[in-house]
């Protein structure tokens, strides 16, 4: 989402005028888009700012953005910080050219965050909204031949860890027209492979006259877009809701990837109560059995925290046993991170020892990586086909010695990484590679 974000910001930006630079020293503007959802992620940004005020003593003039989560988040006591000319938050980014403006004239500070967030966002705000995705719905040119597009803003399943819906607003999903005209554009500009994204994507739901459109429908409407090979969706809430019509357009539609990311959080019931997720270890487990009923070869993927309040061994071995059936192709493990405001913030005292937090942390990347290690290890000997991105960024063991090309990374419709030597015009191309050598989060292979 926040890619999604910068890739808009920077687009805007050039259609003004302003060029874009990699280096601090020759910026005139600095915009740091942030993200909220765990404390290490705002401390990075606040050590960016202490650095910035220091540039900032030799360049007065200088004009630094903080946008995103945590301008929401934090609004006015973030505009105090004396590196800070400009907070804005997710909903009034479609201003920030106006803001980026005044500022360089004005030299004043300004200030556009929403008031009351859990607010149904007012119809203006909401149109600048679709007029600024739209108009430069370019996405994430970073990666060649790929784009993300936002299927729906906002949450509003108020996990209790979670901050995302006081930053982010209430749930919205965008009328599909918008969807699908943005995708017919992206593939005008050569886009393969599209994400479409959401706090919670499968819950996408849009009533237009007598018609109500759910995430399948989209999904099957851009599988008839000429120039999109691939579509892929992030994140899933394990629901019941539009979960079997999502599942049977992946078996049906060649162009939607066969990958769910659907985070899991914990293993044990009486956590996930205490998380308000609304459902049990067994009933999630139940979920994936159905997809891969229905779509033999899927990949899963998921998320988990460990250390919420009141977190026994007892509840850790859960997940451990959650993990190890749920066989993902891979899992992202989260330390919990009290966020204020939020109900287990203020509710639930941080009882999980940080020596705990990691203990935990470590044994589960460890179980994972076993399962991730053997599903990889299946790929050996076999071609498959990847969408190319660009340059490895870092060095593997090469592969393919005595092959002069650069090292480049691609990935398949089932989100595994590959990495292979050739040339780098393939880059945002599909390619076949054969895999000679697997590591659990990585497949090493030869072009054929
Ligand atoms: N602490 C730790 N991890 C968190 N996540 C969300 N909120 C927190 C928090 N307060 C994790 C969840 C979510 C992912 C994006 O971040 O696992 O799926
Ligand atoms: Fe946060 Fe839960 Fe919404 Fe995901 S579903 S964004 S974890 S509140």
């Amino acid at each position: 989402m926040n890619k999604l974000d910068t890739a808009l910001v920077s687009s805007a930006l050039k259609d003004a005028g302003f060029n874009l630079t990699e280096s601090v020293k020759e910026a005139d503007v600095v915009l740091i888009n942030t993200c909220s959802v765990r404390q290490h992620a705002e401390e990075r940004v606040l050590s960016h700012l202490g650095h910035l005020k220091h540039i900032k003593e030799s360049r007065p003039d200088m004009v630094v953005a903080v946008i995103g989560c945590m301008a929401q988040r934090l609004g006015d006591k973030l505009l105090e910080h004396e590196a800070v000319n400009i907070v804005c938050g997710p909903v009034q980014l479609p201003q920030i050219t106006e803001l980026l403006t005044k500022a360089l004239q004005q030299k004043k500070k300004e200030l556009a965050v929403t008031q009351k967030i859990r607010r149904k966002t007012p119809r203006q705000q909401d149109q600048a909204l679709e007029q600024f995705e739209s108009a430069y719905g370019i996405g994430d040119r970073r990666i060649p031949g790929q784009a993300f597009v936002r299927a729906m803003r906002g949450c509003n399943k108020f996990c209790t860890y979670c901050v995302v819906p006081y930053v982010r607003g209430p749930e919205l999903s965008r009328p599909p027209r918008a969807i699908i005209e943005q995708i017919k554009k992206l593939a005008d500009q050569g886009v393969k492979q599209v994400t479409l994204l959401g706090q919670t994507v499968n819950s996408y739901k849009y009533k237009s006259g007598q018609r109500s459109y759910c995430l399948a429908d989209l999904l099957d409407m851009a599988g008839n877009i000429e120039g999109i090979e691939w579509l892929k969706f992030v994140t899933n809430y394990p629901a019941e809701e539009f979960f079997d019509e999502i599942l049977h357009v992946i078996a049906d539609s060649p162009k939607v990837c066969p990958y769910l990311h659907i985070p899991a959080q914990s293993g044990s019931d009486k956590i996930l109560h205490a998380m308000n997720r609304r459902y049990t270890a067994q009933w999630y487990l139940s979920l994936l059995d159905k997809a891969r009923d229905i779509i033999p070869g899927i990949a899963i993927a998921g998320d988990f925290i460990v250390g919420f309040p009141g977190e026994t061994d007892e509840d850790f071995e859960a997940t451990v046993d959650l993990v190890k059936k749920a066989r993902y192709r891979n899992c992202f493990i989260f330390k919990y991170s009290p966020r204020p405001g939020t109900k287990a913030e203020t509710r639930l005292q941080d009882t999980v020892p940080a020596e705990v937090k990691q203990r935990r942390n470590i044994e589960l990347l460890a179980v994972q990586e076993k399962i991730s290690g053997k599903l990889s290890a299946e790929f050996l000997g076999k071609e498959v086909k990847i969408l190319v991105e660009g340059l490895s960024k870092k060095p593997h063991l090469n592969a393919a010695e005595g092959d002069d090309n650069p090292q480049l990374l691609g990935r398949t419709a089932t989100d595994y990484i590959v990495v292979f030597n050739g040339q780098q015009s393939l880059a945002g191309q599909f390619a076949k590679v054969k895999i000679i050598k697997t590591s659990p989060l990585t497949l090493f292979g030869q072009l054929t």
